[in-house]
């Protein structure tokens, strides 16, 4: 047996677990020990409740949690919270918002909040030997999965329809029941998935009982039961508009119809060329999933649903889109998104429930809208600097900074070298030769 495996590695206390790991894992176990223990939250209720999130839990890893204020949506304004490492994606956020702001800022319009859920099954016949009893089916499987959907119709919400999809031309004997839900302001994964299972087993129970059908066609083989995080009927559209003449100030010197070509230009080409779509719609996720995690949402299910909506044509393409007509300057995205306001660990992370607090409680739909305008605005921010002053002086601001840090510049050199490099090239090897020649002249000074 290998040295550095382990068995009930999970049965360990906290202590256990940090000792084992850094005396296998690193060189300096004490130091290691006291960095991960030193991302402890002071206070023992709360890192009770996030170490119960996952499992093997050691410590916090901690991520900056910021604000791109002055958002206007639908005529309300929000300071948005946003949690991302990345440098840059708060300040572009937050002035695409100032810049919308004092044109209409964006609107937003929820397309549709239906979730989908899928039973896979292997069932050796064809529809129409089971189309007789459907209906019957559909009303035995609603009343035995009535105990878990009660509760969510209560509140507005439950199953939808249930259709008995025949893919055995697809794949020998498989069928699937594809099943509609509206889960209110919850995500419902774990609504849905549950409900899902119930009818898995509740299709075995009505097919064993349905003595009408001949005895091969009273079994059947349930694959799995689950949720897709594909969902075109829940979705928002949000968009930015204004006359092509309030952008003249887009960008310092460039006339609004120069800037508003170009810009869609750039839009088109990510529509038509996938190499770019993926890195233009991964500015649009910079923005999204940085609020789906400050809300406790689940930013891998808004990141495949988004995805798998890019390349819905076939082509994966650009999820936003610009028209200019009739002098208009109109900017859009229309994102398939499945969030919650409730449940998870929107109410049981502290931040998560603060950023929903910060943002007026919202419902489901609410934040669904929040959110793409966020998406939208991260992307305009993009373009807007990629076609004009080009992504890397923004960038490399920020980027200054962590490098100024990183090299443990003190505040006068940080000023010194802001004003430096305001003309020069950032980059780790020219921070470092600047900040050498610093301490240099002040040595020889000295
Ligand atoms: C960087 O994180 C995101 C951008 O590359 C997005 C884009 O190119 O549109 C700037």
């Amino acid at each position: 047996m290998h040295d550095n495996t382990i068995t009930g590695f999970s049965k360990l206390t906290k202590d256990e677990k940090i000792s084992w790991v850094v005396n296998h894992w690193t060189d300096q176990p004490t130091q290691a020990a006291q960095i991960l223990k030193s991302f402890w939250h002071q206070e023992d209720d709360v890192q009770k409740v996030i170490d119960g999130f996952s499992e093997n839990t050691l410590t916090n890893f901690v991520m900056p949690f910021g604000i791109a204020p002055n958002f206007k949506v639908n005529e309300q304004i929000y300071a948005v919270p946003m949690v991302i490492e990345e440098s840059s994606v708060v300040a572009a956020a937050s002035s695409a918002a100032k810049f919308w702001l004092n044109r209409g800022g964006f609107e937003a319009k929820v397309i549709g909040t239906v979730k989908e859920g899928q039973v896979h099954f292997s069932w050796p016949g064809k529809r129409e030997q089971i189309s007789p009893v459907l209906d019957h089916l559909c009303a035995f499987l609603r009343q035995d999965s009535a105990h878990l959907t009660a509760n969510m119709e209560k509140r507005g919400g439950g199953m939808l329809a249930i259709e008995w999809l025949d893919l055995s031309h697809l794949e020998t004997d498989y069928h699937q029941l594809k099943v509609t839900f509206e889960t209110c302001d919850s995500m419902g994964a774990n609504f849905i998935n549950s409900v899902l299972e119930q009818l898995g087993q509740s299709l075995k129970t009505f097919l064993k009982n349905e003595s009408g059908l001949p005895q091969h066609l009273r079994q059947v083989d349930i694959i799995m039961a689950i949720l897709s995080n594909y969902t075109p009927q829940c979705a928002v559209k949000a968009s930015v508009s204004c006359p092509v003449a309030d952008l003249d100030n887009a960008c310092e010197g460039i006339d609004g119809m120069a800037f508003a070509k170009k810009f869609q230009k750039a839009v088109r080409i990510a529509e038509i060329d996938p190499y770019r779509a993926t890195t233009h719609n991964k500015g649009i996720f910079n923005g999204i999933d940085a609020v789906v995690l400050a809300t406790g949402n689940d930013f891998r299910a808004v990141e495949a649903c988004g995805h798998a909506h890019a390349a819905n044509s076939g082509t994966y393409s650009s999820l936003s889109h610009c028209d200019l007509s009739d002098g208009m300057f109109h900017f859009w995205l229309e994102l398939p998104i499945a969030l919650g306001t409730i449940g998870g660990l929107t109410r049981l992370h502290p931040l998560a429930k603060l950023s929903l607090e910060l943002l007026g409680n919202p419902t489901a739909e609410q934040l669904m809208q929040i959110i793409v305008c966020t998406g939208l605005a991260q992307n305009f921010a993009a373009v807007r600097s990629l076609t004009t002053t080009g992504i890397q002086k923004g960038h490399m601001k920020m980027h200054l900074q962590n490098i100024l840090n990183h090299l443990g510049a003190d505040a006068d050199q940080q000023e010194l070298a802001r004003k430096h490099f305001e003309n020069h090239t950032v980059s780790f090897t020219a921070v470092r030769s600047f900040l050498d020649a610093l301490t240099r002249e002040g040595t020889n000074a000295g």
